[in-house]
């Protein structure tokens, strides 16, 4: 049965071998603490309010996820030493709900923007709104749903930027976290920014896709909420650095693993619909590569698939998308970025090689970047890269 806001996840302690044990709950704990605060506040303003807009950030934000974020941070926090006692595991805790906070910001958005039906196997948030109240007739402006999830998205910001500032941290450590914080927020909207960018400038571009991808997804979901275990662990800038540019890989390596999955996966498995990217004419690596593939051997039939059919919007039926993924995987362009993608997961094991960690929160980390880069067909040739954490 599926959990509910309103029913406590299990206790698992505060301690950190506790938390080790299952990350996941400790950070839905206290997400959990947290919302309830933040609800009750929410009823005292308005109740409307806080049903419509409050409890959907609650249930949205609990209810589902694979808290890649939030583990990324306490994972990094281990591997770095941390944390030295309880006060620093639950500034640890906090900030990972605060992110947590900034990925249903950060996915009732994107399903916005990129007019995705369904998330993590249930209507998107803003269909959810709009079937509510669907007897009205639009208005002229956006929507209800639409409009409403706009704010379910900022209430979910700001609540992520609320936990931030009240946490209690040491005076160097608090200045390092924003600084990070600040950084993250701004680079995951730049980064949206330029996929609706790409996408309506019809950008064939390289060095842009593989930008978009880092700043819309690589660094909010691996790299900075490494950064951040970092800082609450007061690692030295050398460890820091490796530490980063390890996660820097491997989120990237993500992005490209996710975009493969909107193609090629099972939406019943990801949770996402299928094709979306190809609907929208994202300037996904994938898609940017079987164009410049495409361009480069002449093949002027994969072309024009390409062409006529990437962008089409919802106008496409089940056999264009089926025309489109023969493309992605005849260009050679799917092969190319599975390469990709383990080059990117072998670099990021040699980062995390460099710095000195320790060891078993290394192993898991290596592993996570493993799961990360791997989605639903963590394939055996990425094994190894997991395996040799248990060196
Ligand atoms: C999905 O992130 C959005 C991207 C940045 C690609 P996740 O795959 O981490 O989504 P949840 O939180 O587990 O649903
Ligand atoms: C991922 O966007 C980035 C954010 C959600 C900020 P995508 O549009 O590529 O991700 P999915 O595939 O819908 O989760
Ligand atoms: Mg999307
Ligand atoms: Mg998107």
């Amino acid at each position: 049965m599926r959990r509910t806001w309103t029913e406590a996840p299990p206790v698992t302690g505060g301690h950190p071998p506790a938390v080790d044990f299952d990350v996941a709950a400790a950070v839905g704990r206290t997400l959990h603490e947290i919302l309830r605060e933040r609800l009750a506040a929410a009823v005292a303003i308005d109740a409307a309010f806080a049903r419509g807009v409050g409890e959907r950030v609650a249930r949205f934000t609990l209810d589902g996820g694979k808290r890649m974020r939030s583990r990324f941070l306490w994972w990094g926090l281990r591997a770095c030493g941390g944390p030295a006692d309880a006060a620093g595991t639950e500034a640890a805790l906090r900030l990972g709900a605060g992110l947590e906070l900034i990925q249903t910001c950060a996915l009732v958005h994107d399903d916005v923007m990129d007019g995705s039906p369904v998330r993590r196997g249930r209507p998107a948030v803003h269909v959810d709104l709009a079937a509510q109240h669907a007897a009205r007739p639009p208005g002229p402006g956006a929507t209800f749903g639409t409009g409403a999830a706009i704010l379910v998205g900022d209430l979910a910001l700001a609540w992520a930027d609320d936990i931030v500032a009240d946490t209690r941290l040491p005076v160097g450590t608090a200045a390092q976290v924003r600084g990070l914080w600040q950084a993250m927020r701004s680079e995951m909207v730049a980064g949206q920014y330029l996929d609706l960018y790409g996408q309506t400038t019809g950008s064939r571009s390289m060095p842009l896709a593989v930008k978009t991808a880092t700043l819309k997804s690589g660094l909010y979901s691996v790299e900075r909420p490494l950064a951040l275990g970092a800082a609450l662990a007061g690692a030295d800038e050398r460890t820091t650095r490796a530490l980063c540019s390890a996660g820097r890989c491997a989120g990237i390596a993500f992005q490209l693993r996710d975009d493969l999955q909107g193609v090629f996966s099972d939406p019943e498995h990801t949770g996402k619909p299928s094709g979306d990217d190809i609907r929208e004419g994202k300037v996904t690596y994938l898609l940017t590569m079987a164009r410049a593939r495409a361009e480069a051997t002449g093949n002027r039939a994969l072309l024009e698939v390409l062409d006529t059919r990437v962008g089409g919007g919802h106008a496409l039926t089940e056999e264009d998308l089926e025309r489109v993924r023969g493309a992605l995987v005849e260009t050679g362009a799917r092969d190319l970025v599975e390469t990709r993608i383990r080059r990117l997961l072998a670099q990021s094991v040699r980062h995390l090689d460099r710095a000195a960690l320790a060891r078993p929160a290394a192993a898991h980390l290596r592993e996570m970047f493993c799961t990360a880069a791997g989605g639903d067909r963590t394939t055996d040739d990425m094994r190894p890269f997991a395996e040799a954490s248990h060196r």
